[in-house]
C-alpha cells in the first residue's frame, strides 16, 4: 500500500471513486472520518476538548453521559482567561497535545473562544472572556501548545454561539460593526497567529443563515479575508442540509449519519446539481488532515499524569481571582485558627457539565489540602447540602464551628444542576440555603473568607460589603483543591485578573432585554457595548470591573511613555513595592475620543504579565497592533484605522487606570466615492469634491449656500434632492459634478 503522506491530497483524490470521495467527508461514527483503506487513509481520531481529552472507548454522545479513559482535568477556560497569560496557556496546551497524541487522538475539539455576551450563558465557563482580544490572545496560544505535539485543534464555535438557549436553530442576529468587531475578531486573530487545524462551525444561524451552510462565513471571510487553509467540520450535529453545506465551504460533516448524506451527495453530483470539484476540495482537506495527524502520531507516546496534575494545580495557582481583602484576612499563616465550612470544600465543582467533562487522572480538594498546610487541626462543618435542600442542623453546626474559630472560611458555589452546556441559567444567584448559611456565619464570626465556585458569574452584591476577603476560585480543574489552598496560605501570591466583568445586578448587563431573544431569533441589540465596554458606556457602577484581581503585594506604575509607529509601543516601568514576589497584569486600553464613529470609551489592546520580586521594578514594553485599531466601516466594508489622536489607558483594571497617555495615529486613507445618496454633510467634509461642486452650483446660478447656519442645516440632506430645492440644477450635472469629483479624490 502507498503511504499517503508521499501524495498530495489532491493525487490521492484524484484516485478515489464519488462514492469514497463523499464518504470521506463524514463520519464513521460518532469520532471517527471514514478511512479508505485501499488507498491507505486511516480513519483518524477527534474529541473533546476543550480542557482535557475525553476519549471515550464504549459508547460515544456529545453531552458527557458515558464514560471516558482517565486524562487531566485542566482548568477550564472561565479560569484559563483569568491568567492572563498566554505562556502558561501555551504551556498547557501543549500538555493537553501530549495527552491527545498519547491517547491516540488526532485532533482536541477546541479551544472555544466565543464571546460571554450575557452571564447567563450556561456555557460560559467553556469560554474565555467578554473580550475579543483577550479572547483571542489566550486562544491562539492554546492552539500552538496542542499543536506544536502533532496534535490538531477546532475552533469552536464559529461563530455567534452565545447563548444555549435553542443553540440549535436560533438565529443571532447582529450588525456588521459588532459582528466584525466583538465576535469574529478573536477568531480571525487565532486563525492568523496560530493556524488551527480545524474550524468548528457553530450550531446557530447568523443573521438567518445556519453556520454549517453560510459561504460568506466559512469561505468568503474564513478562507477568503483571513486566509485559513484547514478544514471546517460541523459541530456535532450541526448539519441540516449536507449539500448546501458542501457548498458553502463545510468539508467534514461529524457525527456519521450512516452513509445517509453521502448518498445525498452523490446524487446531486450525477444529477449535476452539486459541482464535482467541490467534493474533491472538501475531500482533499480531509485527507490533508489525515495526513498531518499521521505524520504527528506516535504509537509509544505516553505522558506522566502526575507532572500534568502538578501542572494543572501551577495553572488554576496563576488563574484564581483575589476579588476582595480588606483587613489583611488573607494571606492565612499556617497556625491560624480557621475552621472550613461548605460541602464545596469537601465535594468540588471543578468543571462544567456536558461535552467537555472529563475523568480526571486525581482529584483534590480544598478541605484536604487546607489540612495538608495547616499546622493546626481544621475542623469543617457541610453548612449545606448540595442539592439545595433544607438543612438547618448543618447551619447550626457551621456556626458553632464558625464562633469557635478565629476565620471561617466559608466555600460556596452554584450547584453543578444549574450550570451546564445545553441550557441557560436563569438569575446570577448562589442558592438561597448558602446565603442564609453566610448570613449566620456572619453574624457569629465577621472574620470571613468566602471562597466560590462557579462557571459563570455570580452576583456578590448585597453581600460582598460584608465579607472582609472573597476568593473568585471558578471551576479550576482536577488539582484546584491545591491551588486555592495554595493561594488561600499565600503559597501563592494570587495574579488572576477578571475575563468578565461581575455585575451588580442581572439588570444592568447589556444583553439583559435582548437575552435569549424569542421566535428563533435573538438580537443583539446592545451592538459593541459587550461587558465592561457597555459599564463603561453607561458609568454603571460593577461590583468588580474586568481586569480587576489583588495581589498580596502592591505596584506602581511609572514614567509611562507611547512610540508612535506602525504598531505604538508602550512603555511603562513596574515596580513591585510590597513585602511578596508577585506577578502584575498591566492592560492598555485605548479610546478615540473624536472619533467619527461610536466607539467605547476605552477597548483593551494589549496587556501583559510582569514576574516581580519586592522592591523590584521593570520596565516594560507592550506592542500594540495597528489592526487592533481599527473599527469596520460598514461604508467600505473593510477594517479602517482613523487618523487622530488616541488615549492610551495603562490600568490594573478598566477601572483602575494609572497613566493615561496620548498618541497621534495616522488614518488610513479611506475612498468613500461620493453618490446622489451622499450628504451635502460628506461632500462638504471632502475638501475636492467641495471645491468642484461650489464651483459648479455658483457657474450653474444653482444656490446651496455657504453660511454656516444653512450649512448645519442642509448636512444630512442627500446631494441627490438639491434638484427639487434649485430649479437650475438638473440631477444630470450633480452626477456629473460628483463623476469628476471621484475622479480626482
Ligand atoms: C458541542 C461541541 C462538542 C461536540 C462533540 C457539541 O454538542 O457543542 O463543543 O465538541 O458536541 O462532543
Amino acid at each position: 500500500m502507498t503511504d499517503p503522506t508521499l501524495r498530495t491530497p489532491a493525487e490521492i483524490v484524484a484516485r478515489l471513486t464519488l462514492e469514497e470521495k463523499a464518504s470521506l467527508t463524514s463520519g464513521l461514527d460518532f469520532w471517527h472520518t471514514e478511512p479508505v483503506l485501499r488507498e491507505n487513509i486511516p480513519s483518524v481520531m477527534l474529541t473533546d476538548g476543550p480542557h482535557g481529552v475525553r476519549k471515550q472507548t464504549a459508547e460515544g454522545d456529545h453531552l458527557g453521559l458515558h464514560s471516558s479513559v482517565p486524562a487531566t482535568c485542566f482548568p477550564p477556560a472561565v479560569a484559563l482567561g483569568c491568567s492572563f497569560d498566554p505562556e502558561l496557556l501555551e504551556r498547557v496546551g501543549a500538555a493537553l497535545g501530549t495527552e491527545a497524541r498519547a491517547l491516540q487522538v488526532g485532533v482536541l475539539l477546541g479551544p472555544g473562544i466565543n464571546i460571554k455576551r450575557s452571564p447567563l450563558c450556561g456555557r460560559n465557563f467553556e469560554y474565555l472572556s467578554e473580550d475579543p482580544l483577550l479572547s483571542g490572545v489566550l486562544g491562539a496560544a492554546l492552539v500552538r501548545g496542542i499543536q506544536s505535539r502533532g496534535v490538531g485543534t477546532s475552533l469552536k464555535h464559529f461563530a455567534a454561539n452565545n447563548q444555549e438557549t435553542d443553540r440549535m436553530r436560533v438565529s443571532a442576529d447582529i450588525d456588521p460593526r459588532p459582528l466584525r468587531e466583538i465576535y469574529l475578531r478573536g477568531f480571525q486573530r487565532v486563525v492568523q497567529d496560530a493556524h488551527p487545524w480545524t474550524v468548528m462551525c457553530s450550531y446557530n444561524r447568523i443573521n438567518g443563515v445556519y453556520s454549517s451552510r453560510n459561504p460568506w462565513l466559512l469561505t468568503d471571510v474564513l478562507r477568503g479575508e483571513w486566509g485559513f487553509d484547514g478544514l471546517v467540520v460541523s459541530d456535532w450535529g450541526a448539519v441540516d442540509d449536507r449539500v448546501a453545506s458542501l457548498r458553502a465551504g463545510l468539508d467534514l460533516e461529524m457525527p456519521a449519519t450512516g452513509g445517509r448524506t453521502d448518498a445525498e451527495i452523490v446524487a446531486s453530483v450525477r444529477a449535476g446539481s452539486l459541482d464535482e470539484a467541490v467534493l474533491d476540495e472538501a475531500a482533499g482537506r480531509v485527507v490533508g488532515l489525515v495526513q498531518k495527524i499521521v505524520g504527528g502520531a506516535d504509537p509509544d507516546a505516553t505522558f506522566d499524569s502526575e507532572a500534568h496534575h502538578a501542572l494543572a494545580r501551577e495553572v488554576a495557582g496563576q488563574s484564581i481571582v483575589l476579588l476582595r481583602n480588606e483587613t489583611g484576612l488573607l494571606p492565612l499563616a499556617a497556625d491560624t485558627d480557621v475552621a472550613v465550612i461548605g460541602e464545596l470544600a469537601r465535594t468540588p465543582r471543578y468543571q462544567g457539565a456536558g461535552s467537555s467533562r472529563i475523568n480526571p487522572t486525581r482529584l483534590d480538594n480544598a478541605l484536604d489540602e487546607i489540612r495538608a498546610l495547616s499546622s493546626r487541626e481544621v475542623p469543617f462543618a457541610a453548612g449545606y447540602a448540595l442539592d439545595g435542600s433544607e438543612a438547618a442542623a448543618l447551619v447550626d453546626e457551621a456556626v458553632t464551628l464558625a464562633g469557635d474559630a478565629d476565620i471561617a472560611v466559608v466555600f460556596l458555589g452554584v450547584p453543578a444542576e444549574l450550570e451546564s452546556e445545553g441550557f441557560d441559567r436563569d438569575d446570577l444567584e448562589l442558592p438561597a440555603s448558602q446565603t442564609a448559611l453566610l448570613d449566620a456565619v456572619l453574624a457569629a464570626n465577621p472574620n470571613v473568607v468566602v471562597v466560590l465556585s462557579n462557571g459563570g458569574v455570580v452576583r456578590l452584591s448585597g453581600f460582598a460589603e460584608r465579607v472582609p476577603a472573597i476568593v473568585e476560585g471558578w471551576l479550576l480543574g482536577q488539582a484546584g483543591g491545591g491551588a486555592l489552598a495554595d493561594v488561600l496560605y499565600g503559597v501563592v501570591n494570587p495574579s488572576g485578573r477578571l475575563a468578565e466583568t461581575i455585575p451588580v445586578r442581572l439588570e444592568d448587563t447589556p444583553a439583559y432585554t435582548n437575552f435569549p431573544g424569542e421566535h428563533g431569533h435573538v438580537r443583539y441589540g446592545e451592538g459593541l457595548f459587550v461587558g465592561y465596554r457597555d459599564y463603561d458606556a453607561r458609568g454603571l457602577d460593577v461590583s468588580f470591573p474586568f481586569g480587576h484581581g489583588l495581589s498580596y503585594t502592591t505596584f506602581e506604575y511609572t514614567d509611562a511613555s507611547v512610540e508612535a509607529d506602525r504598531d505604538p509601543r508602550v512603555h511603562v516601568t513596574v515596580t513591585n513595592t510590597g513585602e511578596r514576589a508577585g506577578a502584575e497584569v498591566v492592560q492598555v486600553y485605548i479610546g478615540v475620543p473624536d472619533s467619527s464613529v461610536t466607539r467605547p470609551a476605552r477597548e483593551l489592546k494589549g496587556f501583559g504579565k510582569v514576574h516581580l520580586e519586592p522592591g523590584e521594578s521593570r520596565r516594560i514594553v507592550i506592542t500594540l497592533r495597528r489592526d487592533d485599531l481599527a473599527y469596520w466601516d460598514t461604508r467600505a466594508d473593510s477594517w479602517i484605522v482613523e487618523g487622530g489622536t488616541y488615549t492610551v489607558e495603562i490600568g490594573a483594571s478598566s477601572r483602575d487606570i494609572r497613566q493615561c497617555l496620548h498618541v497621534e495615529i495616522d488614518g488610513d486613507a479611506v475612498r468613500i466615492p461620493l453618490t446622489m445618496e451622499s450628504s451635502l454633510g460628506e461632500l462638504f467634509r471632502n475638501p475636492a469634491a467641495a471645491e468642484i461642486v461650489m464651483q459648479a452650483f455658483g457657474s450653474m446660478g444653482g444656490d446651496v449656500g455657504i453660511d454656516e447656519s444653512v450649512l448645519k442645516m442642509a448636512a444630512s440632506m442627500p446631494i441627490g434632492r438639491i434638484a427639487g430645492f434649485a430649479p437650475g440644477v438638473d440631477p444630470g450635472q450633480i452626477q456629473q459634478l460628483l463623476d469628476a469629483a471621484n475622479q480626482q479624490t
